[in-house]
């Protein structure tokens, strides 16, 4: 029998990556193709329908992103035709080859405001320019293609790829002392973690079991950028003192979330999906890299 074919977008990027590390386990079942922008370039919508010419997905995986926040407020078309633009146009293409549409977006659809996690249901509204791009992506999706998964998601972190955990190792091996801001407030997301649950969906799928729409993704746990910081050291066995700081100390182009916890349960409900606590999640990623 013919395996599903499984596009995956955004191979260099944290999530990607981590598809791709993964994937090896899942040959038997699914045939993958990892993308990079010399193969599907998403600021250049053209090449989108002469690569649906070529491959033919049961499974559409948009890991590819605009994602430098702060950059996108001064180009605001280019994060717009890669985050949203594209989107709808590959989310068209799926719904006419009946494809499953599998795209990523982002706690910054909230405006950070909240003090209890948002749900799917709770109203949007874009905290910053990448944010506002997202949520385009979102409803490009959801309204070009009707088998579309859009999982939100926040603070993600991998062994490979720029973030937040690698900045702060680097960082501590070579400062005594550290500022990091305590008064925004949310989950981090290890991407192997998220990279399982997007193979668990579409296991699921297979199975039969499909559910499509918003949905949220993160570890459990609730905690700031210097709670993050301090455990960073404390698991990597830094002596780097980490002191907090408010927002206002740290200023940046684009606004960040004071609030951003989203609720995750609906993945638990459709798809049985278990979500790790922060700290375990933590602790793997910090054992590999050390
Ligand atoms: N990182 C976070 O904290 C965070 C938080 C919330 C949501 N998200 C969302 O989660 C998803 C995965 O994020 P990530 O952390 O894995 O992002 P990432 O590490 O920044 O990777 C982004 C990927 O997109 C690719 N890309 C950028 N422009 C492209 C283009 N024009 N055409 C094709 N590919 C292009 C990049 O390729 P190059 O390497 O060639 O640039 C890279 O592979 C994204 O949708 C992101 O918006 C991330």
């Amino acid at each position: 029998m013919l395996k599903p074919l499984v596009v995956v977008t955004g191979r260099s990027g944290q999530l990607g990556w981590e598809i791709e590390q993964l994937s090896q386990q899942y040959s038997q079942q699914f045939h993958f193709l990892f993308t990079s922008r010399a193969e599907l370039d998403l600021s250049n919508p053209a090449s989108i329908a002469p690569f649906f010419e070529r491959y033919s997905p049961a499974y559409f995986i948009n890991c590819a992103a605009y994602t430098a926040v702060d950059k996108a407020e001064q180009e605001q078309t280019l994060a717009y035709t890669i985050n949203a633009d594209s989107v709808g146009l590959i989310a068209k293409h799926c719904a006419e080859i009946n494809a499953v549409l599998i795209t990523i977006s982002t706690d910054y659809v909230f405006d950070g405001n909240g003090n209890s996690p948002y749900l799917t249901s709770t109203a949007t509204k874009p905290i910053n320019y990448y944010g506002y791009s997202k949520w385009m992506g979102e409803q490009l999706a959801l309204s070009n293609c009707k088998k579309s998964i859009v999982i939100r998601t926040s603070w993600v972190y991998s062994t490979h790829g720029n973030n937040f955990v690698k900045t702060m190792l680097r960082l501590m091996n070579d400062r005594p002392s550290l500022n990091v801001v305590s008064d925004q407030i949310g989950s981090p997301t290890s991407a192997a973690d998220l990279a399982a649950t997007i193979i668990s969906i579409i296991q699921s799928i297979e199975k039969g079991n499909a559910h499509y729409g918003i949905y949220q993704y993160s570890n459990s746990g609730v905690i700031s950028w210097y709670d993050f910081a301090v455990a960073i050291a404390k698991e990597a066995n830094k002596k780097t003192i980490v002191s907090p700081i408010p927002s206002t100390d740290f200023p940046t182009p684009a606004k960040r979330p004071a609030y951003s916890v989203m609720d995750t349960s609906g993945l638990e409900n459709d798809y049985a999906i278990q979500t790790i606590h922060w700290l375990d999640s933590l602790q793997n990623c910090i054992n590999k890299l050390l």
